[in-house]
């Protein structure tokens, strides 16, 4: 009794540690492969994003950022700012928390308006 007691617990533990270290490991190394799905990520654009840019992208704290909005910034500039921030404003980095694909994928649907809500 005591004894299966004992391993359950230990198999429980290495579960945990598993867990942990696919959690902290993953997201910020892999550079070629989106580390989050398509509806994580736009998820993320909708609250994360829109919490200074508008649920809508109309603007808000930040400017707006639907397609007729971005026509000044190709798309590799889009992901330079998502990238890096815009130092000495409340734009900030996102490169700590986001893998370099997940930016591309976020750029290329902010210019072509798929993340738009009506
Ligand atoms: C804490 C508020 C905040 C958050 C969160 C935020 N931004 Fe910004 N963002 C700003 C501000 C403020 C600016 C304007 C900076 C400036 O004055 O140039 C900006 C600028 C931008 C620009 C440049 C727009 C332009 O016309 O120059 C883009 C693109 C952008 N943000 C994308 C994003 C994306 C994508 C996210 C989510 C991953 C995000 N932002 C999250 C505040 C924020």
């Amino acid at each position: 009794m005591n004894t299966s007691g004992r391993s359950q617990t230990g198999q429980k533990v290495s579960v945990i540690l598993v867990l942990l270290m696919l959690g902290s490991g993953a997201p910020v190394t892999l550079a070629d492969e989106p580390s989050r799905g398509p509806a994580d990520l736009e998820n993320l654009v909708v609250q994360d994003c829109g919490s200074c840019h508008g649920l809508t992208l109309k603007g808000g704290l930040g400017p707006p950022l639907r397609p007729e909005n971005l026509t000044h910034l190709p798309e590799a500039a889009i992901t330079a700012i998502i990238s890096e921030g815009v130092p000495g404003t409340a734009m900030p980095p996102w490169k700590p928390l986001l893998a370099p694909a997940d930016i591309e994928w976020i750029s290329h649907q902010l210019k072509a308006g798929a993340l738009v809500l009506p």
